[in-house]
């Protein structure tokens, strides 16, 4: 198997972190993924928010956990969370969003780093205070949440695979 075959292959979602920092490098690796990713007629109108302030984080985790009505940390502790964007506006921003999310994940898995898709990302932004989250990035709100990554070092051994439903596929030949 070629790499970018294994890395698609023994990719996990990462539910569990360490609270070390990922180092700079390391990101702007995994961001420069996501900036690569293709998008409709390569409008690319997106925003890759790359946070790593506590205080924003912490207001992320509080956000979250808010929209599912619980306490808790929805990012399981990762030391950096990774918020994709986009135009309300454009017809394909969640699909454009969507790749650079996956870019993102096998590049994080390339790195040695864990990764999780986590959701709701589209409700923090359409309340006011994730609102004023936005205008503190320099960004308003004709942008909305289309799903973030939780992004750290994996603590504890390696996830097992779930099972993949063959029926997916369907080959017409
Ligand atoms: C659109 C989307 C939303 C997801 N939301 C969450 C989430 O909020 N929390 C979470 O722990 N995992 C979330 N996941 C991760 C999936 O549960 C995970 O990809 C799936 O169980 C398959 O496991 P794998 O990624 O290890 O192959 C999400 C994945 C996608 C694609």
């Amino acid at each position: 198997m070629n790499e970018v075959l294994k890395a698609i292959r023994e990719r996990r979602s990462i539910r569990s972190y360490e609270e070390r920092p990922v180092e700079k490098e390391k990101l702007d690796q995994i961001l420069e993924a996501g900036l690569w990713a293709p998008s409709a007629m390569n409008r690319q109108p997106l925003r890759l928010v790359c946070v790593t302030r506590k205080d924003d984080c912490d207001r992320l985790r509080r956000l979250n956990a808010a929209v599912m009505g619980r306490d808790g940390d929805p990012y399981y502790g990762a030391p950096c969370i990774i918020v994709a964007l986009c135009l309300r506006s454009a017809a394909t921003g969640r699909e454009d969003a969507s790749l650079a999310l996956e870019n993102m994940m096998l590049a994080a898995h390339s790195l040695g780093l864990g990764s999780c898709w986590i959701n709701r990302e589209r409700e923090i932004f359409d309340t006011e205070e994730g609102k004023a989250l936005l205008s503190g990035w320099g960004l308003g709100d004709e942008y909305m949440g289309v799903g973030a990554l939780a992004i750290g070092y994996p603590k504890g051994g390696p996830v097992q695979a779930k099972e993949r439903n063959e029926s997916v596929i369907v080959r017409v030949m």
